[in-house]
């Protein structure tokens, strides 16, 4: 079998770093949505909300750095028995990732900004987004569209790793590039 060209292995662990704190932050956002749906508060709640604010964040400040690293990196070539409509779905995938991956985290910070509910872990603030007026019905509108953008990018995160599970199975040396 001919060598597969890798990511840089900085990209790879940025990669799975990333692919595990939107795994946790999916499920935490939907259980800690339900709790305030149900009136239910206290230390879990509050934790809850806390650690999602935070990780959610650093997913925004992570995105710019993969972003800037992604127009200065070149990524390893498909090899080139992959047909090429699939090489335009998959990168026409990785780019709807990336774009939900910005707009999530901005709409959950625009929200806390205009809750105002930036405390995270261990009483810290996150800094307010500029030009977010605090209002409740904003906020409630700017959650509401989070919500939409996170469930979106749930559905596809599904895609992504169902297609390469289908890789797994095809051993066509596409899994290999980022493991
Ligand atoms: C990739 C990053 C993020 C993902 C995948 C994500 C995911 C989610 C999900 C699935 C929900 C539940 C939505 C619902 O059931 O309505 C949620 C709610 C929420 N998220 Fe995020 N989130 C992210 C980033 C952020 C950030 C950066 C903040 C704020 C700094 C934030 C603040 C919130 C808040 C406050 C809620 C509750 C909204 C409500 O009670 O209606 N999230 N998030």
């Amino acid at each position: 079998m001919s060598q597969v060209q890798k990511y840089p292995a900085g990209w790879r662990v940025l990669h799975w770093v990333m692919a595990l704190m939107v795994l946790i932050l999916l499920p935490t956002g939907l259980w800690m949505a339900a709790r305030a749906e149900a009136d239910i508060w206290g230390d879990l709640t509050d934790t809850l909300y806390s650690w999602h604010k935070a990780i959610g964040f650093s997913v925004l400040l992570l995105m710019i750095l993969r972003i800037v690293l992604k127009v200065r990196l070149k990524s390893p070539p498909y090899p080139e028995h992959m047909p090429r409509k699939l090489q335009l779905a998959a990168k026409s995938l990785h780019h709807l990732l990336y774009v939900l991956l910005v707009l999530t985290p901005l709409f959950g910070w625009a929200g806390v900004t205009a809750y105002p509910a930036l405390v995270t872990v261990g009483g810290y603030d996150l800094p307010a987004m500029p030009l977010v007026p605090v209002d409740r019905e904003l906020a409630d509108r700017l959650f509401d569209i989070h919500g939409v953008l996170a469930i979106s990018l749930g559905v596809l995160i599904i895609g992504h790793i169902g297609a390469a599970f289908r890789h797994m199975f095809l051993k066509d040396g596409i899994i290999r590039r980022m493991v």
